[in-house]
């Protein structure tokens, strides 16, 4: 059998920088650890548009198809901020996106020990906290028709619309369902139900795939509203939320804000089962390209390197791997080396990315 294949797209800003952190990693697993991968590297965004007059070229494109997943940096940054719209570098992740039809966006909320005290809630409400937020990404209230302002008798009315077909919730309540099953296997479904006749079909499907398919996870239906509360209050209770578009959209970045930095928080959106039984799967760190630090060795590559542990969770099946590279970077935090993001705390040690890098890799090799 081949080794699994990654394509790698840096893209722009800080981007690179905490990229060739990954690498180190990945080189790491080649030499050490027991897991080799095919790797190949392409541009993206800015990086791609100065190459290539284009955010995203089609050979890039075909390339992301072929993989078994894309590990994505960040894109964007003021250089590009006057090119015309569909020349952006956030087009190129669009496409990306689009056309790989990513439809489970996975955002978790992971409670580190060393940044516990980071957290604006108590310590024992957020400590050992690990729960995934999948958010519907490619339908719902964002992309419904009828959308628009209209002229309505003598004003204006703004219309957007909520619309899920039951093929749409299916396919995103398999992915929560197969990811309970690596993780804590409980899934909470959220929408509100109570007042929405697309929440009344969502809960429906939900329940029809758990109970024809998934039996064995535990399921629960909770109205959006009651998640908001309970995600501040006790988020412990939740292992995997499923939800559409718009809640998703919120609630995601509430949990995010449980447990602390933007350069913490790794992602992944997820698609259809390839021909070889993994989704289709795009990692990327939830922040941006962060010109006003890129190329200074500030930025932190945790997220991004979480990511790539997510990647070996959910398309690699390497989840005993995936929990090495999180207790290696446990490990680190807990030695009090932190990036320029995380200081503040007393006793605590500023790093560079690089040096960060090179810790958790140190780590990873204490941990065989
Ligand atoms: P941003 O996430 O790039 O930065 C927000 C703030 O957080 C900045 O102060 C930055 O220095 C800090 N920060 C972000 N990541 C960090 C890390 N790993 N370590 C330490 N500090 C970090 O968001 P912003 O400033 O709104 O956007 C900057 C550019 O990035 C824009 O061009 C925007 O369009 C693009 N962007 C791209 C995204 C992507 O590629 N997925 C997502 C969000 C923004
Ligand atoms: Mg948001």
């Amino acid at each position: 059998m081949s080794n699994p294949s990654l394509l790698i797209l840096p893209g722009d800003g800080i981007g690179p920088e905490v990229m060739a952190e990954v690498t180190k990693i990945i080189d790491w697993y080649g030499a050490k650890g027991g897991l080799k991968f095919d790797v190949s590297e392409d541009l993206v965004g800015g990086s791609a548009y100065d190459k290539y007059g284009v955010p995203l070229t089609d050979e890039t494109m075909a390339k992301a198809q072929e993989v078994d997943a894309v590990l994505l940096g960040a894109v964007g940054g003021p250089k590009y901020d006057t090119l015309d719209f569909s020349l952006k570098p956030e087009r190129g992740l669009l496409r990306l996106r689009k056309e790989m039809d990513l439809f489970a966006n996975l955002r978790p909320a992971q409670c580190f020990d060393a940044l516990a005290d980071f957290s604006s809630l108590k310590i024992d409400v957020v400590a050992g906290l690990d729960l995934m937020i999948v958010r519907e990404l490619t339908a719902g209230l964002y992309f419904g028709e009828p959308r628009g302002i209209f002229e309505e008798g003598n004003e204006r009315v703004g219309i957007n619309t909520q619309r899920y077909t039951e093929s749409e919730i299916d396919r995103v309540a398999r992915s929560a369902f197969e990811l309970a099953r690596k993780r804590g296997n409980k899934v909470t479904s959220v929408e509100k139900a109570n007042v929405m006749e697309s929440g009344v079909l969502w809960r429906e499907v939900v329940q029809k795939v758990h109970d024809e398919d998934y039996p064995d996870v535990e399921l629960n239906h909770m109205y959006a509203d009651n998640c908001a509360m309970q995600l501040v209050r006790a988020p412990k209770q939740f292992d995997v939320i499923v939800t559409d578009n718009m809640f998703g959209d919120i609630l995601s970045d509430c949990a995010a804000m449980l447990t602390g930095s933007l350069g913490m928080l790794p992602s992944a959106s997820l698609g259809a089962p390839m021909a070889n039984g993994r989704p289709k799967a795009m990692y990327e760190p939830v922040h941006g390209s962060a010109p006003d630090i890129a190329g200074q060795g500030k930025a932190n590559p945790i997220a991004t390197i979480l990511s790539f542990a997510m990647a070996l969770r959910y398309s690699f099946d390497q989840g005993a791997e995936a929990d090495r590279v999180e207790a290696a970077v446990e490990t680190v935090l807990a030695s009090g080396l932190r990036t320029a993001d995380l200081l503040g705390e007393e006793g605590v040690q500023p790093v560079s990315t690089s040096e960060m890098g090179d810790a958790i890799v140190a780590a990873l090799d204490a941990s065989l």
